[in-house]
């Protein structure tokens, strides 16, 4: 169990960045998601590229779990991402789904997005509350400003920010999740603390993972750190990056936002 902290460690020990800790999650990023958000966005992103009709990129790709659904539907799709090891997980995805060809991965950041200046996407996604991995205001505007570039000129940017990390109370070692994985007898422990840091809008989750099989035991600790920008907020972010703000969804079936909504999902195109 993660030992109790001082507050002066705690302040110390918050990840800098929020790309990282994401290699040491990424064996068990599957297992838990399945027990929280799992598919329910799933069809959502589907019918958004099937609208679409050209090429799709992913910011923040993972494990593919959203990325490879998408690629089923015929769509050509990059998966961007900085953690090789959620990447690695991915390529496995995607030869399990036998979509080889369909689907590029490619690892880099996505405040600085590796691609010509000639290529353009119909559709940018950033699901899941990626762009909350982003922990300062110029990491933002970086990002944006790289996703104005490669976006076709009526392409579609669309993101999904998780909303209720703000308002998550802290709380220290708690057993969160504790279930088996697959068909082994593997058992997994998912012990966590969460901490908030108001001032700058930070959530910061402290994450160990104990996995047992048989008498053997292993352990995996990490932290993850994420900045959360209310909806208005997001959307003037967006606007002075030289994006118009087309839709702001509140769940995954078109229903409007409204502030008590569980789901905030906004759409984009560029002026
Ligand atoms: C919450 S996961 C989302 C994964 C996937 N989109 C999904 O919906 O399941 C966030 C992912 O973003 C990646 N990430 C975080 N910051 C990044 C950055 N600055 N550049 C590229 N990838 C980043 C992490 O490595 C991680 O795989």
């Amino acid at each position: 169990m993660p030992r109790a902290r001082s507050q002066k460690s705690e302040a110390l020990h918050r990840p800098a960045e929020g790309w990282q800790g994401w290699d040491d999650y990424a064996d068990f990023y599957d297992w838990e998601n399945a027990q929280t958000l799992d598919r329910r966005d799933v069809k959502f992103w589907q019918n958004m590229a099937r609208r679409a009709g050209g090429p799709v990129l992913e910011l923040g790709c993972g494990t593919g779990r959203v990325t490879v659904p998408v690629a089923r539907t015929g769509a050509r799709i990059v998966g961007v991402d900085r953690s090789g090891e959620m990447l690695a997980h991915a390529h496995r995805r995607t030869r399990r789904a036998r979509l080889e060809g369909r689907v590029s991965w490619v690892r880099s950041d996505i405040r600085s997005l590796p691609f010509l200046s000639s290529t353009r996407f119909d559709l940018v996604m950033a699901p899941y509350g990626i762009l909350q991995s982003l922990v300062r205001e110029a990491d933002l505007k970086a990002t944006l400003d790289s996703v104005a570039r490669v976006l076709a000129p009526r392409g579609v940017f669309g993101l999904d920010l998780v909303p209720d990390l703000p308002v998550w109370k802290e709380y220290r070692n708690k057993v969160r999740f504790r279930g088996s994985r697959g068909a082994s007898d593997s058992r997994i422990t998912l012990v966590e603390s969460v901490r908030q840091d108001r001032a700058r809008r930070l959530t910061i989750f402290d994450q160990e993972f104990v996995e047992r099989r048989g008498a053997a035991k292993r352990v995996r600790t990490f932290s993850l750190v994420f900045r959360t920008l209310s909806v208005p907020q997001m959307r003037s972010r967006l606007e002075r990056a030289g994006f118009r703000v087309t839709a702001v969804l509140g769940d995954y079936k078109g229903k409007s936002w409204d502030p008590r909504a569980d789901v905030w999902l906004i759409l984009a195109e560029k002026c």
